[in-house]
């Protein structure tokens, strides 16, 4: 059966190593696993005053949107030993309002790389500090900390190490086993 999993990346940029590694898994999973990435990087910065009757319309179409995901996929770099801002702010968006978190019961998986060894150690255990609060079920095996990541892809984004390409067939498989084991309809 199909599975639609939401990808969300903490990295804005254009030349994000994260984004070519979500581009990447695109191209990798099957195809009844349906992966889309959405976009945080518009999200008008959380605050509880714009929550009225009509809040900024693009936190409406990103609960709506992450409401329609089987499981959500989270692929971070890391910002001084935690999640960038513009992540924490899409997961702040998403939890609210109180009583409406969209992420609700979501199985989750997540993916961080840095450009130094420890693979954004802290920024993978920070989030998942928040997946917990928000009650999803987060995958916790296999782990992903990609170090070094900028020896994963060349420029154009293709994967030039073949060992990660094996090791992330091998999380994939996981984490659609780990949705089916908990989705919630
Ligand atoms: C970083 N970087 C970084 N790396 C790391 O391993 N630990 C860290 O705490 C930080 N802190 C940090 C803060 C800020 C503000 C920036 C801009 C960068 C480096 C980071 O790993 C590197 O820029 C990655 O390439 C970012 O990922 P994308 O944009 O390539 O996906």
């Amino acid at each position: 059966e199909l599975l639609n999993i939401l990808v969300i990346v903490g990295s804005l940029r254009k030349e994000s190593t994260t984004l070519k590694m979500a581009n990447f898994l695109l191209t990798l999973v099957p195809t009844y696993l349906n992966l889309e990435i959405i976009k945080i990087g518009d999200l008008p910065l959380y605050n509880e005053d714009l929550e009225t009757d009509h809040p900024p319309i693009e936190w409406v179409e990103f609960r709506k949107r992450i409401k329609k995901g089987d499981g959500i996929l989270f692929l971070t770099p890391e910002y001084n030993r935690s999640v960038p801002a513009a992540l924490k702010n899409a997961i702040d968006v998403g939890s609210a309002p109180h009583g409406y978190n969209v992420f609700d019961a979501k199985p989750t998986a997540i993916i961080s790389l840095s450009t130094g060894s420890l693979g954004a150690f802290g920024a993978n255990h920070h989030l998942r500090q928040s997946l917990v609060f928000l009650n999803m079920p987060a995958m916790q095996q296999p782990e992903a900390y990609i170090g070094e990541s900028e020896s994963v892809f060349n420029k154009e984004g293709k994967l030039i190490k073949d060992s990660t390409r094996g090791f992330l067939i091998k999380f994939m498989n996981s984490f659609e086993l780990w949705i089916r084991q908990n989705i919630n309809d």
